[in-house]
């Protein structure tokens, strides 16, 4: 596990949005998954002044979402779908022909997804963001190190502090998920955490190991994991560098 600790949180957002963009411009056809949340707002948006900067030609990446609301109307403007055509899509210019994100109005949905990510070669790289209680994607704890992409129920925490981004109260309390399992059978993990409202989580991550309790936890046995905190974020530990 690789941690990098940033001196500031806009740091922190430039290191993320690098790495994923160098590995687009090194690996033309590389495959990423890309994660929702306030986090990834920044970026996106960083990702995108960097790829006008080097001009970069992205028609041959293919995109996975990690996780998507379920029971949303098709279309529902706080569906993490429109999340990412708003935030990195659109302003990016990728095709929708390039992205696929969990299909929750289709039959066997997670079995499918699985599928398309095993015919894809696999993720190259998975950005990721955590959860106050540790979840990645929408691995809640109690969450299994060898879940694969299914229906998971959401903790009323998780409802709770997602909240802000529904426009209206048809809050979702099911999600489709990728696992813990597909996480870690990425080539390599990016994940990156900002604000003191992290800072416990992040302390507890890097204090305990394959913990339920923390499914974030069970990603340090991978061997590409990359942890970019900001100083809020990383507050609560104590790291001799
Ligand atoms: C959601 C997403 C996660 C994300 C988390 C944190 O629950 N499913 O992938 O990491 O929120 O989001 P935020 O960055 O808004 O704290």
């Amino acid at each position: 596990m690789r941690i990098i600790l940033s001196d500031s949180t806009a740091e922190a957002i430039q290191t993320v949005a690098l790495l994923v963009i160098e590995t687009m411009e090194s690996h033309p056809s590389a495959v990423i998954g890309l994660a929702t949340g306030r986090t990834m707002e920044p970026v996106y948006a960083e990702m995108v002044r960097l790829k006008n900067e080097k001009s970069l030609n992205l028609e041959k990446n293919f995109f996975f979402m990690l996780d998507e609301y379920f029971g949303l109307p098709e279309n529902h403007p706080s569906s993490f779908k429109h999340y990412i055509e708003k935030h990195f899509i659109g302003p990016m210019q990728i095709g929708q022909s390039q992205i696929s994100v969990p299909p929750v109005h289709a039959k066997d949905g997670a079995y499918h997804y699985e599928e398309s990510i095993k015919e894809s070669g696999g993720v190259d790289l998975q950005l990721l963001g955590i959860g106050r209680n540790g979840h990645v994607g929408f691995n809640e704890p109690g969450s299994e190190k060898n879940s694969r992409t299914r229906l998971v129920r959401l903790t009323d925490e998780t409802i709770a502090a997602n909240k802000e981004q529904f426009v209206d109260d048809k809050i979702p309390t099911e999600a489709l998920s990728m696992g813990i399992g597909t996480i870690m059978d990425s080539k390599s993990l990016l994940m990156l955490a900002t604000g003191k409202s992290k800072a416990d989580t992040i302390k507890y991550l890097l204090n305990h190991h394959d913990d339920p309790s923390c499914p974030a936890t069970y990603l340090k046995h991978h061997p590409h994991f990359t942890l970019v905190l900001d100083p809020e974020a990383a507050s609560k530990i104590n790291l001799k560098i």
